[in-house]
């Protein structure tokens, strides 16, 4: 179970370590049991939750749970290497010791989607939280109408995941349509950034878009989805902002109104409007 202390970080070992791309790993994490430790209950977290992550002298990064929670007994985080805690996290071996704070935030409203068809546009790393909601979707896939999967990436070496998009679009639970922002040798797939695979995108009524990767990336695909038409309630995304607590005490993610950490991370387009802040 992920701990209810809400600063205290609970021990948990990196049971397996993969390389996604050149500077981001896979962690499969697992956490330290004692007697009282329910392994059936552990997966408690709910997809586009995301937890403090810490290194002992390093400090500590709130990083997306990538896995799904109907996976049991472990949970997975991605993690770029982009600075001083995360470049700690990459230093980790295999058997290591991290502390984990969380689950925080709220979360992809998924299970209130239920019946409907879904789209999920990722890009870069963005896809890391997604895939949490896609595994979820994927395993009740009788619950939910068609599904929809588009991420871009800068290049072919920056493309996450590999294995799961490969998996997605061959399955065919789901639609997967991935692109590159410019032509590469051995490239033989979709160019352009993401948003020019939405005219791919076979429109349904009754259809929900979940977006989530870098701001320039979310603030093209929602005025995209806007101009042709989408419902500002049907599109969903994520916010990212700076955080040091993630549960609503330090006011590092304050925003319009809101605590991105605990109100957020995932808003609808409305509810970004109401908070009168331009994404
Ligand atoms: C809700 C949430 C979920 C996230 N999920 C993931 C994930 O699944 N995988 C992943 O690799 N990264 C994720 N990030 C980003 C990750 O937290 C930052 O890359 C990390 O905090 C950088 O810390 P650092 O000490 O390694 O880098 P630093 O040396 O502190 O800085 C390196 C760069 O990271 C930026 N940065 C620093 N602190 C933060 C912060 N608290 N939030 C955002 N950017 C920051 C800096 O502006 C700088 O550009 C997420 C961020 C948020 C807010
Ligand atoms: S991170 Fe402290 S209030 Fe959100």
């Amino acid at each position: 179970m992920f701990n209810s202390e809400l600063y205290i970080p609970r021990a948990a070992i990196i049971e397996n370590i993969r390389e996604l791309t050149y500077d981001t790993r896979l962690y499969r994490v697992r956490f330290k049991c004692n007697s009282k430790c329910n392994e059936s209950s552990e997966s408690d977290y709910k997809p586009g939750q995301f937890v403090q992550v810490s290194v002992l002298g390093a400090g500590e990064v709130p990083i997306s749970i990538c896995s799904s929670p109907t996976q049991k007994g472990y949970f997975e985080l991605s993690v770029r290497n982009t600075g001083l805690v995360t470049g700690a996290i990459h230093a980790l071996k295999k058997g290591d010791e991290i502390g984990i704070r969380g689950p925080y935030g709220n979360c992809f409203p998924i299970e209130q989607a239920v019946g409907r068809n879904l789209i999920f546009v990722g890009g870069g790393i963005g896809l890391a939280p997604l895939r949490s909601a896609i595994k979820f979707v994927l395993h009740k896939r009788s619950d939910y109408g068609s599904v929809q999967i588009l991420y871009g990436s800068r290049s072919k070496e920056d493309i996450v995941f590999v294995d799961d998009l490969e998996q997605w679009g061959t399955s065919k639970q789901s639609i997967v349509y991935t692109t590159i922002d410019r032509p590469q040798p051995d490239w033989t797939g979709h160019t352009g950034v993401v948003t020019t695979l939405f005219d791919k995108i076979r429109r349904l009524t009754d259809s929900k878009v979940f977006i989530c990767g870098p701001s320039i990336m979310i603030h093209f695909a929602i005025k995209e989805l806007l101009d042709t038409g989408w419902a500002p309630d049907d599109i969903i995304t994520t916010l990212e902002r700076h955080m040091k607590c993630g549960v609503g005490k330090c006011g590092h993610c304050y925003l319009g109104g809101k605590y991105v950490c605990t109100d957020g991370p995932v808003f609808t387009y409305s509810q970004i409007n109401a908070l009168g802040v331009e994404v």
